[in-house]
């Protein structure tokens, strides 16, 4: 991450959001209705016209398909952990996350919003400028999650450890170490009531050291002196209900490129593709 520059991935990520949110509602995967509005419109513009010429299919097969149906699948297991009484959501590298602003089911809970100080000034900005004011139930805490202490920031921020919290962390483990991954995930298990629950996204390892070669990835290492962002953790395929069990959590489900085309990907979608080596795992504390 570069100190004073909003995250080139989270801008990149909405944009997508924005495209497929665009299309008919039988049509499209994921729904963020504000996704447009937190981007530049004329970058918002540039990438959908070189989309709708192909070019992202061209660039890295199947990354928007799985961009849009992490999204969906993130916001369906949300709507399930909102069922299940969950009293507090946390969302880590939120990005430009619209999440605390489109689910109205959130208005009563709190919401926290966990980001780089870089990324998340010019996202209050956004906000403000598109509902008027900061809404109540969202607090923004800001952190560098490879050298500052997430237990320190949450608490501080009026994190409440005894109500039934949901993680989302969407986007965000590729780019950090394997410590501050584990010591988010042990935050997680130390800090938050039995029943309590983590999703995220994750690579496999075989995308970042070149085994398998793709497109983006590549694309991602070139422009690294551009973004300051560079993707170097994944979990081997397979491998998560492991990692997460010996981490504390318990009901691993993994979403990978099969289980996410079968799921999200039918009619008009059905010839769309989903990346390999991209999965989602979500798990409960134990
Ligand atoms: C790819 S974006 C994902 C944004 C959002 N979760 C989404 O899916 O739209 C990565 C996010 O992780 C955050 N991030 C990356 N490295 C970070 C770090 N070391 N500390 C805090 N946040 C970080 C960035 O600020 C950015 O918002």
């Amino acid at each position: 991450m570069r100190k004073h520059q909003t995250s080139m991935t989270a801008i990149g990520i909405a944009i997508v959001r924005g495209i497929e949110s665009e299309k008919p509602e039988g049509e499209r995967i994921c729904y963020d209705p504000y996704a447009r509005q937190f981007v530049n419109g004329f970058l918002y513009n540039f990438v959908r016209f070189f989309d709708k010429l192909g070019y992202s299919e061209i660039k890295g097969p199947g990354v928007m398909g799985f961009l849009a149906a992490r999204e969906r699948h993130i916001d369906e297991f949300l709507k399930l952990q909102i069922r299940a009484g969950v009293k507090q959501v946390v969302i880590l590298g939120a990005g430009l996350d619209a999440r605390a602003y489109r689910f109205e089911e959130l208005d009563p809970l709190r919401v926290f919003e966990v980001d780089h100080p870089a990324s998340q000034v010019s996202k209050k900005e956004k906000v403000e400028s598109i509902f008027g004011k900061l809404p109540t139930h969202v607090v923004y805490v800001s952190i560098d999650f490879n050298s500052e202490s997430l237990e320190k920031r949450l608490l501080e921020s009026g994190y409440d450890k005894s109500r039934k919290t949901l993680f989302i962390w969407q986007g965000v483990t590729q780019y950090l170490t394997p410590a501050a991954v584990d010591s988010t995930l042990a935050f997680i298990t130390q800090h938050s009531p039995v029943g309590s629950s983590v999703i995220f996204d994750y690579m496999y390892p075989t995308l970042l050291d070149g085994t398998v070669k793709h497109g983006e990835v590549a694309k991602m290492r070139s422009n690294r002196w551009m973004s300051g962002e560079m993707m170097t953790f994944g979990i081997p395929e397979g491998a998560v209900k492991d990692f997460l069990e010996k981490r504390g959590f318990t009901n691993v489900q993994d979403a990978g490129q099969k289980f996410l085309h079968d799921t999200y990907f039918h009619g008009l979608n059905a010839k769309r593709t989903v990346a390999y080596g991209y999965a989602i795992a979500s798990a409960i504390v134990k």
